[in-house]
């Protein structure tokens, strides 16, 4: 009896007889001979079916094949440096082919160039697409490893609600429902304010979920949902929160490094800057940052480019900004005490600074820019109270968050990362939409 194995695990069964099952993702004839490449789900392997091995009509069947015929396929593993695959360097010959379903011939997704909006409007098809099955399963190491680590650091899981009753990170970008006799309801922004809650109870907690933003930016870096985990932690301040921010980071990279190699690499990734990742990553802050920005800009010398690069104090940066700020790091790098007036209203102020607050952005090489956002919260009622106010926020939907700092209030901190920031930087992908199975953005909510 053969075994039935995983692609994934082809590397020890050379020389012994296997069985998958899968689906022809391509196919070459040469007269006597076809090769079919053959996904199962962990792996695409060369599978090759020589005319001499096999029963004539299967053979003629097998020779007009369809993509994306499903197939279950068993014979002897070889080790040839040659054969294409994902791991690689290993094919099966053919000694049997049953075919569940020979596939209609005109597959949409076919192996041709394909358009970016034709492609999302096949992503329940793209999605078998090598790039794609390999962005997805890095997407679900990552996941793994957030809860890996958090797990074992002292992090209890908590999840927080998705319908909420008012903004978290701002009123622009709030996707509202209406709540039977309540009024209006709104698709959470982030769970944080509720983590805050619970760390009082549980000392650090994160929540893991999707995350909705009616992001009118139609950027690379923008979802209208995504999937945030967001750590929480009492008794932590702003330096505590970096700490813990570059081992979490660190512990993702190399978990993805260590189990999805074969994956990169079939995604052309160059894994040199990833292999750099470790603490600590340097830190600046805003003030550093705005002055080496300031110079980039005083510098440029191309009138459009600096258009782009246009800033001054005061101002948050846009992607051009954090390209050029993250190009001169090695590593991700953290910056410090934005100006108050560009960040959330729970912000606890700078000491002596009241225009700058104890925020953290992480931002990730390569041009890939914020993955992480956090700071350290306000921890006085009365300032928090008039922050509400300013914000324009309705005090009423947030008097049990004022109540948390009657009751115990202590300095505490937390941060959110994207998944699929973290993935694009990963993958090294031009677009986010690539690094979630089902992309919503301002355009899309089909399929
Ligand atoms: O910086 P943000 O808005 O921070 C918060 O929501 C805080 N409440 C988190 C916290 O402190 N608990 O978002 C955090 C991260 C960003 O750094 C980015 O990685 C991701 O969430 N993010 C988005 N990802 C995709 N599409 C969008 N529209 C995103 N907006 C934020
Ligand atoms: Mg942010």
């Amino acid at each position: 009896m053969a075994a039935l194995i995983r692609v994934e695990q082809i590397a020890d069964y050379v020389g012994q007889e296997v069985t998958v099952q899968g689906w022809v993702y391509n196919r070459t004839d040469k007269g006597k001979l076809v090769f079919l490449l053959v996904r199962d789900g962990y792996g695409f392997v060369q599978c090759v079916a020589f005319k001499g091995d096999l029963d004539e009509a299967l053979f003629e069947q097998i020779m007009r094949l369809p993509q994306e015929s499903s197939v279950i396929i068993t014979g002897p593993v070889r080790a040839d440096q040659r054969a294409p695959g994902i791991p690689g360097g290993y094919e099966i010959g053919v000694k049997d082919l049953k075919i569940v379903q020979a596939a209609e011939d005109d597959y949409p997704m076919a192996l041709k160039e394909h358009g970016p909006d034709f492609a999302l409007d096949h992503r329940h098809l793209w999605i078998r697409m090598p790039s794609q099955w390999a962005i997805l399963r890095v997407r679900a190491t990552v996941i793994s490893a957030i809860r890996e680590w958090l797990d074992t650091h002292g992090f209890i899981n908590m999840d927080t609600p998705i319908l909420t009753p008012a903004a978290c990170e701002g009123t622009t970008t709030l996707f509202e429902t209406p709540y039977f006799d309540e009024g209006m309801a709104y698709l959470t922004q982030s769970g944080q304010l509720y983590n805050e809650a619970n760390i009082f109870s549980f000392g650090k907690v994160y929540c893991f979920g999707p995350t909705f933003r009616a992001e009118k930016s139609k950027t690379r870096r923008h979802l209208t949902e995504f999937w945030m985990v967001e750590p929480e932690m009492a008794f932590c301040d702003l330096d505590g929160l970096m700490e813990i921010e570059e081992q979490f980071i660190t512990h993702i990279v190399q978990r993805v490094l260590r189990e999805r190699g074969p994956e990169l690499r079939s995604l052309g990734r160059d894994t040199s800057r990833l292999e750099k990742v470790a603490p600590p990553f340097p830190r600046i802050s805003y003030d550093e940052a705005a002055e080496i920005l300031l110079q980039i800009y005083n510098d440029e010398q191309d009138p459009e480019r600096k258009e782009l690069l246009k800033f001054e104090w005061g101002m948050d940066f846009g992607s051009p900004h954090e390209t050029e700020l993250t190009n001169r790091f090695e590593k991700p790098v953290f910056v410090y005490g934005y100006p108050t007036a560009v960040k959330a209203f729970y912000m606890e102020p700078w000491p002596g600074r009241p225009e700058v607050c104890k925020s953290v952005d992480l931002l990730a090489p390569e041009g890939y820019g914020e993955i992480c956002g956090g700071s350290e919260r306000m921890s006085d009622h009365n300032l928090l109270l008039e922050r509400i106010h300013q914000h324009n926020l309705p005090p009423e939907a947030f008097a049990w968050y004022l109540d948390l700092r009657k009751y115990g209030s202590v300095p505490h901190s937390g941060f959110g990362m994207g998944v699929e920031r973290c993935v694009s930087w990963l993958c090294g992908i031009e677009h986010i939409r690539e690094a979630i199975p089902y992309p919503r953005t301002i355009k899309r909510v089909y399929p």
